[in-house]
């Protein structure tokens, strides 16, 4: 992991405790000790941690569900009493009224989607606020809008465009889509939320990732010439632009996922040179010609399954975070399993729930103070939870 840390400079400063970032101060309600981690957290030792953090979740006993996405660091994640993806999570936190208290490590979208899907009574903390997602801040609401505004005029009242947010956007995106007659999707259900999208409507609107979209897309039968992308920094720049949207079944929002651009064809190629009975699994952030060129693609919880379910002996090149592949290949030894990146990145905002501060955000809930609760307000928490339960009622 040393190795990896020195090659990633954008994760650097997880490892030394980053306080949150000053653009995320004004964008998110935080408390006041948000963007603070006491000196004596910061400096705490691994053992002093796993024993304090141990002693605050028996303390909090059912009052206390901590919930894990697969690319937490295995600090974190083996003290999860739920692991998933990101729709499981959702799924998670919508089914555990019992306790007070969702501590979600994870990302701010995925904390926010706790949040909508939560009761009223239940508190919901992002043990690290700066906890981001790149990709979902690709797309914002002002943005969207003016997205929406433009194609209803260009295509006039025939358009009938449907909104598809991916689970990774902010929550007033998702509201749009709930106003909206849409709906949000995620990496596992993204193929039943597209058909869904067609039996309501004639386009699609799919945003924030373009390639999560288009390889949805593809699979459900739309071809290249039937997508057009959308580029917020500079919409319909191109010459044919109008055509281009008119003939579009789908649009797609320029957006991206940094841990998975990093994948390529070379790279498939070179593993299937290497090992000739190899198995490319990857996920469906990665680009068209990658998950073309791979064996199996889907979500984290699909290439967990796919990887549970194989026999001894088998061999994959998984082309996801790193966390997750390391965590893979250590839990099966029978198989020989790596990452198809050869200088491979953790999801740098993933990263950011340390153990310092899963052990703070505890320690304070024991003494009843909720620090780092996300909350999403009533108003869009409501169009929000329309988009996300047609997404549950859906898969
Ligand atoms: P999954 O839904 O596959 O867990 O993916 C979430 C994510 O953020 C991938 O980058």
């Amino acid at each position: 992991m040393a190795v990896i840390q020195e090659q990633c400079s954008e994760s650097q400063e997880a490892v030394v405790l980053p306080l949150i970032l000053p653009q995320l101060r004004a964008k998110y309600d935080l408390s006041k000790r948000a963007d603070t981690i006491p000196q004596s957290y910061a400096q705490m030792g691994g053992e002093e941690l796993d024993r304090r953090i141990a002693a605050a979740r028996a303390t909090l006993g059912e009052r206390l569900v901590i919930l894990g996405h697969h690319y937490q660091r295995d600090e974190i994640i083996k003290y999860a009493d739920f692991r998933g993806d990101s729709f499981k999570l959702a799924q998670q936190a919508a089914m555990r009224p019992q306790a007070d208290y969702i501590v979600f490590c994870g990302v701010h979208f995925m904390a926010e989607s706790a949040d909508i899907l939560s009761g009223p009574h239940q508190k919901v903390v992002l043990p690290n606020p700066a906890a981001g997602c790149s990709m979902a801040d690709m797309a914002n609401i002002a943005e969207v809008e003016e997205c929406w505004e433009m194609l209803h005029e260009l295509l006039g009242d025939d358009a009938g465009l449907i909104p598809i947010t991916y689970m990774n956007s902010a929550a007033n995106l998702k509201a749009f889509c709930g106003r909206n007659g849409g709906i949000v999707c995620t990496s596992s259900n993204a193929p039943a939320v597209i058909k869904w999208a067609f039996m309501q409507g004639k386009r699609v609107l799919f945003f924030p990732d373009e390639h999560l979209g288009r390889n949805t897309a593809l699979r459900y039968g739309i071809t290249e010439e039937q997508m057009a992308v959308w580029n917020p920094k500079n919409p319909m720049a191109a010459d044919d632009a109008d055509e281009e949207i008119e003939r579009a079944k789908i649009i797609l929002w320029k957006g991206y996922c940094s841990t998975h651009m990093r994948f390529s064809v070379q790279q498939i190629e070179k593993a299937r040179a290497d090992y000739p009975a190899i198995k490319i699994l990857v996920h469906p952030e990665c680009r068209r010609e990658v998950v073309d060129a791979a064996d199996f693609y889907g979500s984290t919880e699909y290439i967990i399954q796919q990887i549970e379910q194989a026999p001894a002996g088998s061999q994959w090149g998984v082309a996801t975070e790193i966390n997750l592949v390391h965590r893979l290949a250590q839990a099966h030894p029978e198989q020989f399993i790596f990452c198809l990146d050869p200088i491979v990145c953790p999801c740098s905002t993933m990263y950011r729930i340390h153990p310092a501060y899963l052990a703070w955000v505890l320690e304070a809930l024991v003494e009843g103070e909720v620090i780092n609760q996300v909350r999403v307000d009533e108003e869009t928490a409501h169009w929000a939870r329309v988009a996300l339960e047609r997404m549950l009622a859906v898969h």
